[in-house]
């Protein structure tokens, strides 16, 4: 569905992605893992068109995309929840999802019961404001928005950072669920080395911007993965 090849990106004079391949298909779920300042998020903001790339190919569906933008990527069905969640503070929780409608067109811009079926305190509290909420139900909240645009490829930047571990578990059935309907393609940036290998049907594992282990997990072994993200090297 994405293919991305040979990717990279510089901030100003430097360069933070060496030539990343990804590619996120369909009832999967797409690991990226790597310590802090690897470039995970800098290579989802690339493939969100919120930042340009210097290099490579962004291929949609067998074809191939010249310039992106932010707008552009979520017509062309990119949902995107980022690092830190962005929640906006003072809109309520009803008025968060709603700013994910902007995508849709205006008789799809209602919030499906499926999103509350996914996350019952949304339901609840619907009319408090998005500051007033956990950093839990932020997350919650944003993943919501993003579900709201009707993605076809979910990207998600470390949603269990600060989070409690019965609101991870609670957002790790709703990964799952979404990859067995089999329709979305996941992109799930995670640090937590347990949640990423439950959920993930391939990885990419990023060192200073270059991948160092990629494949499906039937050709990775547990222990390998793990060695790699705490810095040893694996022969
Ligand atoms: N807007 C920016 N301008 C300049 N440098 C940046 C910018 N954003 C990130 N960087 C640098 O680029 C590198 C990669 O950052 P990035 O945020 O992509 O890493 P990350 O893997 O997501 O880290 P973390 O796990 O902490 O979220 C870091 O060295 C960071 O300091
Ligand atoms: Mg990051």
């Amino acid at each position: 569905m994405l293919d991305a090849k040979n990717l990279t990106l510089h901030y100003g004079q430097s360069q933070i992605l060496h030539g990343i391949d990804i590619t996120a298909t369909a009832g999967t779920v797409t690991c990226v893992m790597g310590n802090n300042g690897v470039g995970k998020t800098s290579l989802m903001n690339l493939l969100a068109g919120r930042h340009p790339r210097s290099g490579g190919t962004v291929t949609l569906d067998g074809r191939e995309l010249g310039r992106i933008n932010a707008q552009s990527m979520a017509q062309a069905g990119i949902g995107y929840v980022p690092q830190g969640r962005a929640i906006f503070p003072m809109l309520t929780v009803r008025e968060n999802m709603e700013t994910g409608f902007a995508c849709l067109p205006r008789a799809e811009r209602r919030i499906p019961d499926a999103i509350f079926d996914s996350f019952p305190v949304l339901a609840e509290m619907a009319h408090r404001r998005g500051g007033d909420l956990s950093g839990g139900q932020q997350q919650q909240l944003a993943i919501a928005r993003a579900l709201i645009t009707k993605p076809r490829i979910l990207l998600l930047d470390e949603p269990t950072e600060g989070i409690q571990p019965n609101i991870i578990a609670q957002i790790g059935r709703v990964i799952a669920d979404l990859r067995d309907q089999g329709e979305m393609a996941i992109v799930l940036v995670e640090q937590f080395f347990d949640f990423a290998w439950d959920l993930g049907d391939s990885f990419l594992v990023l060192e200073r911007g270059r991948a160092v282990m990629q494949g499906p997990k039937a050709g990775l072994k547990r222990e390998d993965l793990h060695a790699r993200l705490a810095g040893h090297t694996v022969a």
